[in-house]
């Protein structure tokens, strides 16, 4: 083996990176040091820009914690995020598609039973999301998992709610005919943590760092597709820059506003204006989304 020279130093890292018994990791490894090289070769960084890189992950790497994911922040904002959603849900049209889960997402949220408030008290202006969730046949999907989560209407998750734990989250179920109700608070849209490595990143661009207003959706039922999406308000004005490219067109959806002394979908008259929305979700069958990726 020749020793090393800037010439040559790619084609012997690649080479010693092939040997790997597992396929897969051999695959990712060798494009990882194809494109890593090609990187700093276009680039050609000097020593103090590199230890500012690395410094920046090793900073990106200590902001999280068990409520704080900056690593996937930072896939967000460079659209890495929806590019892997994108290839991993590859679904029939007419199924509700799937977008960015994000960094706010915390598992094991609050049940509550249809129509009960997730939001418990949070500052906002009260929303009722309401709907069926049915398969590409039409056909009703009863017992859906919908696992919620989204901002209060301060645009705040519980992440960032000092002290706050399940706040403005929840776990419903829909009836055997696919129905949901689902009562809480508009969100508001906003901008992404900018306290952190992300956040002095993106300062240094002229890019949005905002995102439209939206409620997270991850729905689960078993024969089914998973998905996590978002349901956008139609009209709000960072539609079309949200700073992690989450935005597809069936899941931008209408806020209705109802003014004081309206009924509600729960029956209850409500004495302040609240906002009404109703979105049918399609889901996929398992099957179904093999049949797409074969063809
Ligand atoms: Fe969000």
């Amino acid at each position: 083996m020749p020793y090393v020279t800037e010439a040559n130093l790619t084609d012997i890292a690649r080479e010693r990176w092939n040997n790997i018994p597992d396929p897969r990791l051999r695959q990712v490894m060798t494009a990882a040091i194809k494109h890593l090289h090609a990187f700093v070769r276009e680039i050609e960084p000097t020593e103090k820009e590199w230890a500012a890189a690395i410094d920046w992950l090793t900073r990106t790497g200590k902001m999280c914690d068990e409520k704080r994911q900056e690593f996937i922040l930072a896939s967000d904002v460079m659209g890495v995020s929806m590019l892997v959603d994108g290839i991993n849900h590859r679904l029939a049209t007419g199924a509700t598609p799937s977008t960015v889960e994000g960094p706010f997402h915390i598992p094991n949220s609050p049940e509550f039973k249809d129509g009960q408030d997730m939001a418990r008290g949070a500052p906002g202006i009260a929303c009722f999301v309401t709907g069926k969730v049915r398969d590409l046949d039409g056909k009703p999907v009863g017992n859906v998992l919908l696992d919620i989560w989204q901002t209060d209407g301060e645009g705040l998750y519980e992440a960032q709610r000092e002290g706050k734990n399940q706040y403005m989250r929840g776990l419903y179920h829909t009836e055997s005919d696919g129905a949901y109700v689902v009562r809480t608070v508009a969100p508001i849209g906003y901008t992404i943590p900018m306290d952190g490595p992300v956040g002095e990143l993106m300062k240094r661009t002229k890019i949005s760092e905002y995102r439209p207003a939206h409620i997270h959706f991850c729905l689960e039922v078993p024969g089914y597709h998973r998905i996590v999406t978002h349901l956008f308000q139609k009209g709000d004005k960072y539609l079309e820059t949200d700073v992690v490219y989450g935005v597809k067109e069936p899941l931008i959806t209408e806020f209705v506003k109802k003014p004081a002394g309206s009924k509600a979908p729960t029956g209850e008259t409500m004495a302040q204006p609240f906002y009404e929305v109703h979105y049918d979700f399609v889901l996929q069958k398992k099957a179904a989304q093999k049949a797409v990726k074969a063809a």
